[in-house]
C-alpha cells in the first residue's frame, strides 16, 4: 500500500493518506506488508512497526520458532537506530512480514514525538484457513487511544528540551480521534460505537497516548481479554484494562445489558513522585440499537483511582499467555545470559544562562543501567553492519554500575546524575537471556513501560522493591508468561522477562513514556549473527536513506 504524511492546514495535527488517526492496515497472519512510505510533510520522519519482528524464510522477513531465520532489522524504523530518517519530499519502502503476532498491533513514527500525531493500527487476522481462538464476534472495532494536541507536539519536545523540564501536557485524550463530551465543547467530537443487542464485538484496542498510562472501562459492561501486543492470552473477565502507551489489548465485549447509552471512558494511571499529569477524562458512547429510550447522560464507569498501582497491578498480573496446540511458547528454561537493568529517571545540573525548570532548578535526564542514552549521527544498524568506527561502543554494561537502593529512598543529589554514552549491548545468538528490568527510585517512581524492538519476550515474574535473585525467581510463571512487546515495570518494583535471542540486529529497548525516551531511558541490544546464511542479518534494502 501507499502510505503518505502531510501537515494539516491547522498545523496541530499531520495527517496520513489525509486521515487522523492514519489507516488502519489490514492483513492475515503469514502476509508480507509493502509500504510505500512518501513522507510530504515538512520534517524528517521514521516509522516504526509494533510487531514483534520474527521471521520465516523470505528475503525480506522477520521469524522465529527456530526454523527460518532471516532477519530484517533495516524495516523496524528506530531513527538513527535502524535507519537515518526518512528527509522531507523523500520514499523508503518498509517491508514486514507477519509471522508470529496475530490481533492486534500497530505502527508510528519513530522520530522525536512525531508518534503523538503519526499512527494507525495493524490488524492481523488468523493465517487463511485457521479461526480465532473464541468464538468469531460479530463485529470488530478499533479503538485508538490518544491525544489530542492544540500545539505543534514537535515545538513542545523542542520546549521541553530547551527548559529541562516537564513537557507540557496534551489538551485532552481522545478515543479514534476524539475527545468526547467531557471536556468543554466537546460534544460533536464523541466517538459512538453502536451496538446491537446479545452480540458479541472484539475490541482492538491501541494505546497511542504518548505520556500517561491509562484505565479503561465501559460501564456496566464486562471486558473479556484474549489478547496483548499481537499474542493471544488465556481469556479473563474484568472491569476495567490498564493500557500503557505502546501496548494494544485485544477484548471482547458482549452486549447483554438493557437497551441503552452507556459511557466508555479513559483515564491516567500515574504513580510518578510530584510529576504533572492530566487527570481528565476521554469517554466514548456505548449505545444500542432500539432502545426504547435514549438516556440524557448515559452512565459513567467507575474507574480505579488515578494513583492506584494496586489496580494497576492486579490487572497485569492476570495475564497469562493461552497456550495452545495451535499457539505455543517457547519460554527459555535454562539462562545462559543473565542481564540486569537498572531504569532511572535523573538529573543535570542546569548549563547555560536561562535557569531550568526541572526539581531544584536542574533539568531531566533518564537512564538505563545509569547511562542516558545519547542517540549518533549514523544510524547503528549500519555502522555495526558496515563496520564503521566511533558510532557507538559495545559496551553496555550487562549489570549495574551504582548500587541503588530501590525500595523508596531517594538519594542525595549527588548521585542523581547519570553517565552518557552511545552504548550497545551485543549478544550471542540465540542466547537464552533473562533481563530483570528494576525501577529505580533515584529521583522518582513510575510504572515505566518498556519496549524492545525485535522480540516478543515472555514476562516472567514481578515484584516490588528490589530484586531478590535467590528468592524471587522461585515465584516465577515458566508455564505459561505472557507474551508481549512492551511491559510495564510495576511502580517501585521489578519484572523479569525471557527471550531466546534468535533475531539478528540492532535493536532499542526504551520507555515507551515518550519524555522518559527522550530523556535517555533507551539503550540498544544487538543480536549477533549466527553461523548459517540463514541466521544472518538481511543485506540492506537499495532505498536505505542516508543521514
Ligand atoms: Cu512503539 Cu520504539 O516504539
Ligand atoms: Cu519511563
Amino acid at each position: 500500500m501507499k502510505l503518505f504524511i502531510e501537515k494539516s492546514k491547522s498545523l496541530i495535527h499531520n495527517y496520513l493518506n489525509g486521515k487522523f488517526p492514519g489507516p488502519i492496515l489490514k492483513a492475515n497472519r503469514g502476509d508480507k506488508l509493502i509500504i510505500n512510505f512518501h513522507n510530504k510533510a515538512d520534517y524528517n520522519i521514521t516509522l516504526h512497526w509494533l510487531v514483534c519482528m520474527h521471521i520465516s524464510h523470505n528475503i525480506f522477513n522477520f521469524s522465529r520458532h527456530g526454523v527460518r531465520q532471516e532477519r530484517n532489522p533495516w524495516s523496524d524504523g528506530a531513527e538513527y537506530i535502524n535507519q537515518c530518517p526518512i528527509r522531507a519530499g523523500k520514499k523508503f519502502t518498509y517491508k514486514i512480514q507477519l509471522t508470529t503476532e496475530e490481533g492486534t498491533i500497530w505502527w508510528h513514527a519513530h522520530s522525536g514525538w512525531a508518534r503523538a500525531t503519526v499512527h494507525g493500527m495493524i490488524i492481523v487476522y488468523p493465517k487463511q484457513g485457521t479461526s480465532y481462538p473464541f468464538p468469531k464476534p460479530y463485529a470488530q472495532v478499533p479503538i485508538i487511544l490518544g491525544e489530542w494536541w492544540k500545539k505543534n507536539v514537535m515545538e513542545i519536545q523542542g520546549n521541553a528540551n530547551k527548559t529541562g523540564g516537564e513537557p507540557i501536557l496534551s489538551d485532552a485524550y481522545t478515543i479514534n480521534g476524539q475527545p468526547g463530551d467531557l471536556y468543554p465543547c466537546s460534544k460533536q467530537g464523541t466517538f459512538r460505537m453502536e451496538v446491537k443487542q446479545g452480540k458479541t464485538y472484539l475490541l482492538r484496542i491501541v494505546s497511542a497516548v504518548m505520556d500517561e498510562n491509562l484505565f479503561f472501562s465501559i460501564a456496566k459492561h464486562k471486558l473479556i481479554l484474549v489478547g496483548t501486543d499481537g499474542f493471544y492470552t488465556k481469556p479473563f473477565e474484568t472491569n476495567y484494562i490498564m493500557i500503557t502507551p505502546g501496548q494494544s489489548m485485544d477484548v471482547l465485549l458482549q452486549t447483554n445489558q438493557f437497551p441503552s447509552s452507556y459511557y466508555m471512558a479513559a483515564r491516567s494511571y500515574s504513580s510518578a513522585f510530584g510529576a504533572g499529569f492530566d487527570n481528565t477524562t476521554t469517554t466514548g458512547i456505548l449505545q444500542y440499537q432500539d432502545q426504547s429510550h435514549h438516556p440524557t447522560s448515559p452512565l459513567l464507569p467507575l474507574l480505579p483511582p488515578f494513583n492506584s498501582t494496586q489496580a494497576s497491578t492486579q490487572f497485569s498480573r492476570r495475564l497469562r499467555s493461552l497456550k495452545s496446540k495451535e499457539h505455543p511458547l517457547n519460554v527459555p528454561l535454562e539462562i545462559d545470559t543473565h542481564l540486569f537493568f537498572t531504569i532511572s529517571v535523573n538529573l543535570l545540573n542546569c548549563t547555560g544562562s536561562n535557569s531550568c525548570t526541572g526539581p531544584f532548578g536542574k533539568r531531566f535526564s533518564a537512564s538505563v543501567n545509569n547511562i542516558s542514552f545519547v542517540f549518533p549521527s549514523i544510524n547503528i544498524l549500519q555502522a555495526y553492519y558496515n563496520n564503521i568506527h566511533g558510532v557507538f561502543e559495545g559496551n553496555f554494561p550487562r549489570n549495574p554500575t551504582k548500587n541503588f537502593d530501590y525500595t523508596g529512598k531517594r538519594l542525595p543529589e549527588n548521585l542523581l546524575t547519570p553517565d552518557f554514552g552511545t552504548r550497545a549491548l551485543l549478544l550471542e545468538y540465540n542466547s537464552s537471556v533473562e533481563l530483570i528490568l528494576q525501577g529505580t527510585n533515584v529521583l522518582a517512581s513510575d510504572n515505566h513501560p518498556i519496549h524492545l524492538h525485535g522480540y516478543g519476550f515472555y514476562v516472567v515474574g514481578w515484584g516490588f522493591g528490589n530484586f531478590d535473585p535467590e528468592k524471587d525467581p522461585l515465584g516465577y510463571n515458566l508455564d505459561d508468561p505472557a507474551q508481549v512487546t512492551t511491559v510495564g515495570i510495576p511502580n517501585n518494583g521489578w519484572v523479569a522477562i525471557r527471550f531466546r535471542a534468535d533475531n539478528p540486529g540492532v535493536w532499542l529497548l526504551h520507555c515507551h513514556l515518550e519524555r522518559h525516551q527522550s530523556w535517555g531511558m533507551s539503550t540498544v541490544i544487538i543480536v549477533k549473527d549466527g553461523d548459517t546464511a540463514q541466521t544472518k542479518i538481511l543485506p540492506p534494502p537499495h532505498d536505505v536513506p542516508t543521514c
